[in-house]
This record gives C-alpha cells, structure tokens and sequence, in this order.
C-alpha cells in the first residue's frame, strides 16, 4: 500500500456521500430481536424504573406491541414471562396455561408473521430464583435438564417459533434438541445462549422479570468473565449440540468474544445487548451527559462490526426510529 503524501485516508472521509459508500458496516432493521416481558393481568403496561421505554405487559397489551414491531418490520421479539406464583421446581415454566404459552399462543394468533423467541430458563419461574433444580444449596444439572425438556417443548407446543436456553447447564442443548426431534419439532431453530457470562450488567433484568437469586449467585453455572478460551469451548459443544444459532452475551464488554467466534465458526452469531448495557445509555442520555441516539447507534454498530449477525436489544424500536428519520 503506498503512504502519505500519495495515499490520504481523509479523502475519503470528506463528505457523507463518500462515507456511506465506504462505509464497511450498516446497522439494520433485519438484525434486530425485541426483548419482552409478560406478566399476567390486563391492561398492565408498567414501565420498568431502571429501564425506561420498557414494560411489563399482561398479554392483551404485549400483542398490541407485537403488532406495533411487526409494523416496524422488526423480525422478532424474545419472550420472557413472570409468573403469578413460584415454586422450587418452576412449574410454571412447563404450565400448558403458563404465562408464556398464553402469550405465544396469543402473539402467533394475532401477529403470526413476527418470529417469537422464547427464552428457557428456570430462574423467573423459581422461588429460589436459581435456574435449575436446587439439593443442598447447589445447582443440580443432569435433573434440570428434565425440566427444560419439558419448557421448551411446552413452549414449541404453544407456537414458539425459536428455542432459546439461557440456563448455561451442560448438555442442554442436545437435550433439549433430541426432545425436540422426538416430539415432531424438527423445524425448531435452537438460539443457544452459548458464552453467557455471570455478569453484573444483568441488574435491570432482575428487577425485570423479578428473578434475582435468593440466595448466593449465578458465578457456578454462568461463565467467569475474564475467560474467552473457556467461551469458544462452549460454543463448540453447543454446535455439536445441534444449535442453530449461537449467542454472546452481555455484548458490550465481550466484543473481543464476538470477534473471536464469529472468526473460527461459521455459524450464525447473536449478541445479547443487555439490561444494564441500556440503562447505562438510558440514564446518562437522561441526564444531558451523552447523546442517547448517537451513542446507542454507535454501540450497537460496534456489536455488528465485532460480528453478530443478529442483536437482542431494548434498542430495536428506537434504532427503526432512528434509522429512517
Ligand atoms: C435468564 C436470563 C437473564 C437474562 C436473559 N435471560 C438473567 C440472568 O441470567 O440472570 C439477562 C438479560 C438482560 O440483562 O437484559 N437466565
């Protein structure tokens, strides 16, 4: 490559014109997944205080928002439920009239061209607020597994479109894809949450979906943060699993893992853009300290430069917004 003064990067950079027509990444509608939360009731939309713009919805309300995604051309929403009441087994979260397979059912009824992503885990549905099968303190992982058969086929069942465990127990995968193909669900993609890290940037979602640990943390089953090599260990299993798309999460402090398994798989990646990571831009863009918009595009821009193919952000409908204006 020849060097300065035959060679001057800024000319390129001198006007937006010749910007956008070198510019190597473009956010879009088409990568973005709309996270949700279902409560039951009617009529509820309450705003969760440390996530602005985003509710809790009893079901009426959730597809009316399902619709206002699918007008926006938003691919899909990923479903979390909260439960009327808990349990140390979670049976809610395989209740044929759960909380969630009634907002499925509700959602595919309605608006059945939006993709709906159900999230499988235990924690929202648990009194103990763990997301597995709890004997002396500890999180037991071949007995979860059982029960995550039975919520994910009791999601596929109600019309989920994609299966998405964020539980982190070993071999989930593959159980739950064998159940899946035993019971006729052959055509049900699996979103694994592959590197998902036991991260601090989850306090908004807690409050949330109401799902803090009782007691003690997630740090024996969701992964350590300073490990990337440990990551790319998980996402091997999982492909050989059977998942048909794999995810990173939190996003923003692991773009180095984003990069490094979009680099060696080739296989679809989503990075989760978390509750914290938003309330972050929400707080200070509501304090006049940063530009909400500029700053979240940015972010979110730097999620696909690191190599998602997909995004789960509270941002979705705000970047449609921005997007087109
Ligand atoms: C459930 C789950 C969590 C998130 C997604 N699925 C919370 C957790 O693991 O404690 C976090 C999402 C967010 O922070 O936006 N296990």
């Amino acid at each position: 490559m020849s060097h300065f003064p035959i060679y001057r990067p800024r000319r390129l950079r001198a006007n937006e014109n010749l910007r956008r027509l070198v510019r190597e990444t473009q956010l879009s509608v088409d990568d973005l997944i709309y996270p949700m939360f279902v409560v039951h009731g009617v009529d509820v939309a309450s705003e969760i205080p440390s996530m602005p713009g985003c509710y809790q919805y009893s079901v009426d309300r959730l597809v009316r928002a399902a619709k206002e995604l699918a007008a926006l051309r938003i691919p899909g929403a990923l479903l979390f439920g909260i439960p009327e009441s808990k349990d140390s087994i979670g049976s809610e979260a395989y209740a044929d009239d759960g909380i969630i397979q009634r907002a499925v059912r509700a959602i595919k009824d309605a608006v059945p061209e939006l993709l709906v992503i159900t999230d499988v885990c235990l924690c929202e549905y648990t009194d103990h607020g763990h997301c597995g099968v709890i004997h002396e303190g500890e999180v037991l992982n071949d007995p979860t597994l059982e029960l995550l058969i039975k919520e994910s086929l009791s999601h596929a069942h109600a019309g989920a479109d994609v299966i998405a465990p964020s539980d982190m127990m070993d071999g989930r995968v593959g159980a739950i894809r064998k159940a899946l193909d035993e019971n006729g669900y052959d055509q049900t993609p699996i979103m694994a949450y592959s590197a998902k890290y036991a991260s601090a940037f989850y306090g908004p979602f807690r409050e949330a979906a109401e799902s803090a640990p009782q007691f003690g943390d997630r740090r024996a089953y969701q992964m350590d943060p300073p490990n990337v090599e440990e990551a790319l260990r998980e996402v091997a299993l999982d492909i050989e699993e059977g998942a048909d798309i794999l995810m990173v999460k939190p996003a923003l402090s692991y773009l180095d893992v984003l990069s490094q398994v979009k680099a060696r798989f080739q296989v679809p990646v989503a990075a989760y853009n978390v509750s914290g990571e938003y309330a972050m831009i929400k707080a200070a863009g509501q304090n006049g300290w940063i530009d909400e918009k500029r700053v979240a595009l940015e972010v979110l821009t730097s999620i696909k430069r690191a190599g998602a193919d997909i995004i789960l952000t509270y941002f979705a409908k705000s970047v449609v917004e921005w997007l087109t204006e």
